[in-house]
């Protein structure tokens, strides 16, 4: 089985991907992470993040072993991944890694911004996680806190909200549900609440017909 999820920046679908995946069985692949190392190796190797080619020699040059760094979920490096992601042969290069994993014979969970509209159309169920900019923008900050990052609500909520603009509104694989996707909104559900929602969702997506 193969799921897509997509959503805006916060919107819990990381979250909710984890556990749909122990729930499922399946293996997850968090492809923000991807993005977001790019961005940081293009910073470490001193490159400016306007700088193209940069960019996409570190696409192309990715160690997948590193995605689980933990300097990859500051906010700076939220930014400058929605800044790399524009870049076309960045996204190919990223999207032949995607559609790897998507081929694994035991079935994946995949999420990100376009993976029900471009990476893998053909999934099984695609869902779209969405909450309002100001739930958001209260998780994001309350999660900052609790890692140790001093930035304030205003400044979290501002970043959340150009994140998403520049990701609904850029040329390449803009954030958008995909016609057949089935639409989640977290804002008044606990995390607990949203996954009941997500697996009911899911599974009757699953029911022959
Ligand atoms: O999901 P996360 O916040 O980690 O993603 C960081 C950035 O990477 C997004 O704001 C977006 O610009 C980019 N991204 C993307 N396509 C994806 C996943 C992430 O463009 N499939």
């Amino acid at each position: 089985m193969l799921i897509a999820m997509d959503g805006p920046a916060a919107s819990g679908k990381g979250t909710l991907a984890k556990m749909l995946a122990e729930h499922y069985g399946l293996a997850h692949l968090d492809t923000g992470s991807l993005y977001r190392a790019v961005a940081r190796d293009v910073i470490v190797a001193g490159d400016s993040l306007d700088d193209e080619n940069a960019a996409v020699h570190a696409a192309q040059a990715l160690d997948t072993g590193t995605l689980n760094d933990p300097g990859l979920r500051t906010p700076e490096v939220g930014q400058a991944a929605a800044k790399v992601a524009k870049i076309g042969a960045v996204r190919e290069a990223l999207h032949r890694l995607q559609r790897a994993f998507a081929s694994k014979p035991e079935g994946a969970i995949i999420e990100g911004r376009d993976i029900g509209t471009v990476v893998c159309p053909e999934a099984d169920v695609k869902l779209f996680v969405e909450a309002s900019t100001r739930v958001r923008a209260e998780r994001r900050y309350k999660e900052l806190l609790e890692a140790g990052h001093g930035i304030s609500y205003d400044e979290i909520h501002a970043q959340i909200a150009a994140r998403d603009e520049a990701d609904r509104s850029r040329k390449i694989s803009p954030l958008k549900p995909a016609q057949d996707a089935l639409l989640l909104d977290t804002s008044d559900l606990g995390i607990e609440a949203a996954f009941e929602a997500a697996i009911k969702l899911i599974d009757t997506a699953l029911l022959p017909r």
